[in-house]
């Protein structure tokens, strides 16, 4: 049985304080919540905040992004091994936006996921098809290449300690959620694809989120499709309320 895991993605939004508050919202009733893998993704700048917020609990903190070197002259960016240093366990690679705005392909993202792993680092590797693409027929095409490209190379065993994040783009931040049906199948072939690079125990056991709009109103519907292993969670991840109620539709 794989336990769904739910992330959220804060993105570039909230201060230390802010960051500080959400977490007391969140803390009475996820603390101590043990039937899902709960992760907060706050900012660089307020991960050991949250880190230090969250101890004691159930609650983990992952990063959103991370650079492949361990360190030198590489301004601006931070190592695998600076996030585990802020108790860090999980870091999200390769999210639509930045493959989007920062360009960062698939080979890029299998170095910063093997870097991630190199440090204990749970990765959540985000793939997802553009609107044109899924209407021209082409999602399973750049979903295969994303998953081939992204984790080329990788042992079971490191494949078992990845996070699969399924974001179809046009449901990133839009309000319009690909129907459970629709992120089921997408979420089935991806496990064919896991098999087809490692076996069927693989398939079976890593866990792959959807992503992409999901709210309290629709997360138990996403959550209870079988592939379907949780979610990572962007604007309704970021007031204590809803993403409460979205982690308790994965139970
Ligand atoms: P959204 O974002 O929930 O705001 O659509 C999801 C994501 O980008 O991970």
């Amino acid at each position: 049985m794989r336990k769904p895991i739910v992330a959220g993605n804060w993105k570039m939004n909230k201060t230390v304080a802010d960051a500080l508050s959400l977490v007391e919202g969140l803390k009475r009733d996820l603390a101590e919540c043990k039937k899902v893998d709960v992760v907060l993704c706050p900012p660089f700048t307020a991960l050991k905040a949250v880190a230090d917020a969250v101890t004691g609990t159930h609650i983990d903190v992952g990063a959103q992004n991370m650079h492949w070197e361990k360190s030198g002259a590489f301004t601006g960016e931070v190592s695998a091994e600076m996030l585990r240093e802020l108790y860090c366990h999980y870091v999200i690679l390769g999210h639509s936006e930045r493959r989007q705005y920062f360009h960062e392909t698939d080979e890029i993202v299998n170095k910063k996921t093997k870097a991630a792993l190199a440090a204990n680092l749970h990765p959540i590797v985000c793939v997802g098809e553009l609107l044109e693409q899924r209407e021209s027929g082409k999602t399973e095409e750049v979903i295969e290449k994303q998953v081939r490209g992204s984790l080329a190379g990788l042992s079971s065993k490191e494949l078992l300690d990845t996070v699969v994040a399924y974001e179809p783009v046009w449901a990133i931040g839009t309000g319009k959620t690909a129907s459970p049906q629709q992120a089921q199948d997408v979420h089935a072939f991806i496990r064919g694809i896991l098999k087809a690079i490692s076996d069927e125990h693989v398939a079976q056991s890593v866990r792959i989120q959807y992503g992409g709009s999901v709210k309290a109103s629709n997360a138990k519907e996403l959550f209870h499709m079988p592939d379907i292993d949780g979610g990572l969670i962007g604007g309704a991840s970021l007031e204590p309320r809803s993403f409460i109620e979205i982690v308790q539709g994965a139970f």
